[in-house]
């Protein structure tokens, strides 16, 4: 990475420490960097150099922490137009990485659903250094959280799971959809096919982003 871009995500990183960044600012700090060098931007500005190892809390057949590339995240955000208004939901949010992204950048209200304490721990440490209040996380399996997250509008999965656990999740998230309109953001993960989800159109590749419809 160039020299100033690394000098761009340490002054990023002072700013965050000392009070609240707009989206605006944060924006065009994230903007400023060529795409191919975002991930280790964000790391070096979110100060996650080191990444944090896997526990003995994660169950077989769910998928080991690993961060979601910047650009996948924030073309969710895009396709599922989030706003200052909404809350989003990161099922399987790891250290808090792209629900604090998707905060920073929109201004929205951010949960995440992580089952390795260690990881939710190390979220709410990383959102207070950077000063964002509106973030919280759940600590526990995902299906059996998501009816508490009652006002979340926009809920993203980067494969946490597959088989029996991603059908329950996927029925608690018609729930959901029940009560209000939500958009489900879904990275390497087979499609859903649910009559209640339509699919937005997409170019073809590891994103899929469904809008529910009112039934
Ligand atoms: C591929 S990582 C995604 C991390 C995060 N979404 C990001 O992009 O930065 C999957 C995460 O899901 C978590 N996870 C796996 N199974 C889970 C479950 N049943 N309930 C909640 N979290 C789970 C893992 O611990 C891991 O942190």
């Amino acid at each position: 990475m160039e020299q100033w871009h690394r000098e761009g995500a340490e002054l990023l990183l002072a700013q965050l420490s000392s009070g609240p960044v707009t989206p605006a600012a944060f924006q065009a700090a994230l903007l400023s960097v060529p795409a191919t060098e975002r991930d280790a931007w964000l790391d070096l500005a979110f100060g996650l150099e080191e990444v944090l190892g896997d526990g003995p809390r994660l169950p077989a057949n769910c998928t080991p922490y690993l961060p979601c590339p910047v650009g996948t995240v924030l073309r969710a955000l895009q396709h599922a137009q989030l706003g200052s208004g909404d809350v989003f939901v990161d099922i399987g949010s790891g250290v808090g990485r792209a629900a604090l992204l998707a905060q920073l950048w929109t201004g929205a209200t951010a949960v995440g659903i992580e089952i390795q304490p260690e990881l939710a721990a190390a979220s709410l440490a990383l959102a207070r250094r950077l000063n964002v209040a509106r973030f919280s996380v759940l600590v526990g399996d995902a299906p059996e959280l998501i009816e508490r997250v009652s006002d979340a509008t926009s809920f993203f999965l980067y494969c946490p799971f597959s088989g029996a656990r991603l059908q329950r999740t996927v029925e608690a998230l018609g729930s959901a959809a029940r009560s209000r309109p939500i958009h489900v953001c879904c990275v390497q993960l087979p499609a859903l096919e649910h009559p209640w989800l339509r699919p937005l159109p997409l170019p073809e590749g590891e994103l899929a982003v469904y809008r529910s419809i009112t039934r």
